[in-house]
Formats: C-alpha cells, structure tokens, sequence
C-alpha cells in the first residue's frame, strides 16, 4: 500500500530533532544546557490565565464558534493592528488560525496552484519550505550573505524571479538570525514586490522584540488595500503563548474568503478558550512583553559579548527575535576538530562532549552556523557559553 508522494518531499521539523536528544540526555541525568529553545522562558500573564479560567464557566465557549474567529477576538486585532503596526483593516480582513504556523500554511494553500514559485530568503525558518511543498508551490531559496547581516537585496531577488514567481516569504525580525530590516531596506524590497505583482507573506510573529529601537514598518502600511500584502501575526512569541496556539491571517477579502472554506473543513474554529487566552493578552497591553524584552536585551548583550571573546566566531550583533547566529564555520572544515564537517557534527560534538545544545544552521539552510537562543536563564546563559569558549579552547 503505498502513501503520498508528499512523503519524500518533506522532513520533519529539524529544530525538534536535537531538543529531542537534548531532552534524552537530560533524562539521563546530563547537566544539559539547551539554546534551542523556540519560545520565551517566562510563564503566561497570570491575567491571561484567570480570564481563561472564568471563559470556561461559561457554556457559550463549550460549542463551536464562528471559523475565522471569535468578534471580541477580532476586534482587538483591528485595534491593536492599527496601534503598533499602523495597519487599517476591518474584522473582514481576519482569519484566527491555530498558531502562526496554521495561518502560514493556510495562507499557501490559498495562494498557490501546482508549480507556483515561492521565494524564500536564507537563512529561513524551517516550515516556510515545507508548507509550500504541502501546499503544491516549489520554494526558491535565495541565499544570502553573512558580510551583508544575511539580508536579502533587490538584486538577488530579481536574479531568482522567474514568470511562475507567485510570493515572496518576508520576516523582520527574522527567525534564525534576529537580524532587523531598516524602513529603506524593507522599502526597497517592497516596492520590488509591488511592481512585479508578487505577494509579500509578512510574518510578524517577533514584531514586539526588538532592541536599540530598530524597527521594520509593514508592508501593510504601503499596500492600504491589501492588494499583495498578507500579514501573519500572533500571540505566541510577544506574550509568552507558544502553547496556547493561537495566530492570525489579516489579508484582502478575497483571501480571507479562502483562507475561511479551507479552515471551515480543517479546523472549524479555534479553540474558544484559547481565543479568550489571546483576546485577554492584546486588550491588557504590552507591559508583560516590555519586561520580558528588558531580560531578552541583557542576555543578548551578554552572549554578544561571551560569543565575540571567542576565537575564529564571527557574529552579527543582531536586534530582534531572541536569537543570534554565530558563524562557526571555521570549525567545521579542515579537520580543526576531528570528525566534524559540518555544523551538524559541531551541533552533536557540543551536545554530546559538553552538554550545550544549539540547532545547526543546515536546518534553516545554511551550514558553518548555529541558532543561539538567548530564551534561557542568565545563569544558563552564562555556564552554557562558558562551556562553549572551553569546548574551543580545548581544541588547541
Ligand atoms: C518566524 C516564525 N513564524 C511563525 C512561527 C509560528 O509561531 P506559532 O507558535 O504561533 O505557530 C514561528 C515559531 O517559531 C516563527 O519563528
């Protein structure tokens, strides 16, 4: 009997498989330290939690609710949309979908027809690929360059822009690089896309975590009718809500429209309480999300400076997101260390000699670099990047 075809196309999510073994060794007893972490270290906003607890006295959140998402939901969007990422919509241009990463797919599967072209920056976050592959679109991978903050250029776009090119991924700040576009950069890219009737898939999930007051505006605030703008936003990253799952799709009606009839048979709605939990953290402010950006900010100084006192690493001193992505590839050519050629070998050495856990670069595309999460205690931080500056210095 045999499966989908789909089967050899796509993997499973690469930044699991080593917290995987990291959780593994620590089962063991090992003293592992992990940076792979993909979400904040801080608990939900108590308010969020004893909203959530009164939502389910209430037998009106027991039954199916509306699939793009429940109204007091959607209308804090609309607000809050409009007051930090100067974005005009109305309820009509919202789907709430199960996490960013729902609303991504979704989105794919609205937009694209067999053998549409998705362009995708590198460095990129892992599912971008793979939920166009499930949708039916080929991703482009358009690499980037360390020496330029592994920001995309114009350039580089057009010389993978081809007559099939349907959408470009954007995401400022970025996961894995925590790189921050500038207004001009963004701007630039954005009015490529315009002119050549590309969609720009705006994924905004870090826009809250940024540092030394560095700030990309949306391409919403330049494309006011949605034309080829959708933006993807949640609540998991700014308000410490990764497993409440809880994400949305602000687009044109049309793609709304879309997004609604392949969610009505996928989902049907998103977990009322889950909704409330996500409603409670956008009406209550930005207060819990300053003070963990106040923590993010010390520790992505201090792994700044631990990462460059240490030999032949090269860094971007990246500011937003909760990451840096140090360049080791140094380490991983010349048999420098015995056995490694790649940063997954460097990935596994470290874990498996010193107990620190990174995500290789490979699994964002881009081998001779890690993904350093600065989501961990400043203790952890500092024993772990101890660990690390002994694990090269024991090379020699
Ligand atoms: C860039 C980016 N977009 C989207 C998501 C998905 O977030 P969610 O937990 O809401 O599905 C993530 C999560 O890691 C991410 O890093």
């Amino acid at each position: 009997m045999e499966i989908s075809k789909l089967n050899k196309l796509i993997t499973p999510s690469g930044t699991m498989a080593i917290s995987n073994k990291a959780r593994e060794l620590k089962e063991q007893g090992k003293p592992v330290i992990g940076f792979g972490a993909g979400e904040p270290d801080f608990p939900t906003p108590q308010y969020v939690v004893e909203d959530v607890q009164l939502a389910a006295e209430d037998t009106s959140n027991h039954k199916y609710s509306p699939v793009a998402g429940l109204d007091i939901l959607k209308e804090e969007i609309v607000r809050t949309s409009s007051l930090y990422s100067g974005i005009n919509i109305g309820k009509e241009n919202i789907v709430v979908s199960n996490g960013g990463k729902h609303a991504i797919l979704t989105t794919f599967m609205s937009l694209l027809n067999p053998g549409d072209e998705v362009l995708i920056p590198s460095p990129y976050w892992t599912t971008y690929p793979e939920a166009v592959k499930i949708s039916g679109g080929s991703p482009v991978i358009v690499n980037t360059e360390f020496d330029e903050d592994f920001k995309v250029n114009k350039d580089q776009l057009e010389a993978h822009k081809t007559s099939k090119t349907k959408v470009l991924v954007w995401v400022s700040p970025s996961n894995p690089t925590g790189v921050v576009y500038t207004k001009k950069e963004a701007e630039e890219i954005y009015n490529w896309a315009f002119e050549n009737n590309i969609w720009i898939l705006s994924d905004e999930l870090y826009e809250h975590l940024v540092y030394e007051g560095v700030t990309s505006p949306s391409p919403a605030q330049y494309d006011k009718e949605l034309k080829n703008t959708i933006v993807i936003n949640g609540v998991a990253k700014a308000y410490s809500m990764t497993g409440w799952r809880v994400g949305w799709i602000i687009a044109n009606k049309e793609v709304i429209d879309m997004a609604k009839k392949i969610q009505s048979h996928a989902t049907s709605n998103v977990s009322n309480l889950s909704q409330i939990a996500a409603y409670s953290a956008l009406k209550n402010g930005l207060d819990a999300t300053n003070m963990m950006k106040e923590s993010f900010n010390r520790r992505r100084i201090n792994a700044i400076n631990q990462f460059t006192q240490i030999e032949n690493v090269e860094l971007i001193k990246s500011t937003g997101a909760f990451y840096l992505f140090p360049n080791i590839s140094y380490y991983c050519t010349n048999n420098v260390i015995q056995g490694v050629n790649n940063s997954v070998d460097f990935c596994n050495w470290l874990l498996d000699e010193y107990y620190i856990a990174f995500v290789p670069g490979e699994v964002f595309g881009m081998n001779g670099f890690l993904r350093c999460s600065y989501a961990l205690s400043d203790a952890d931080l500092n024993e772990g990047l101890s660990r690390f500056a002994k694990a090269i210095k024991d090379i020699k």
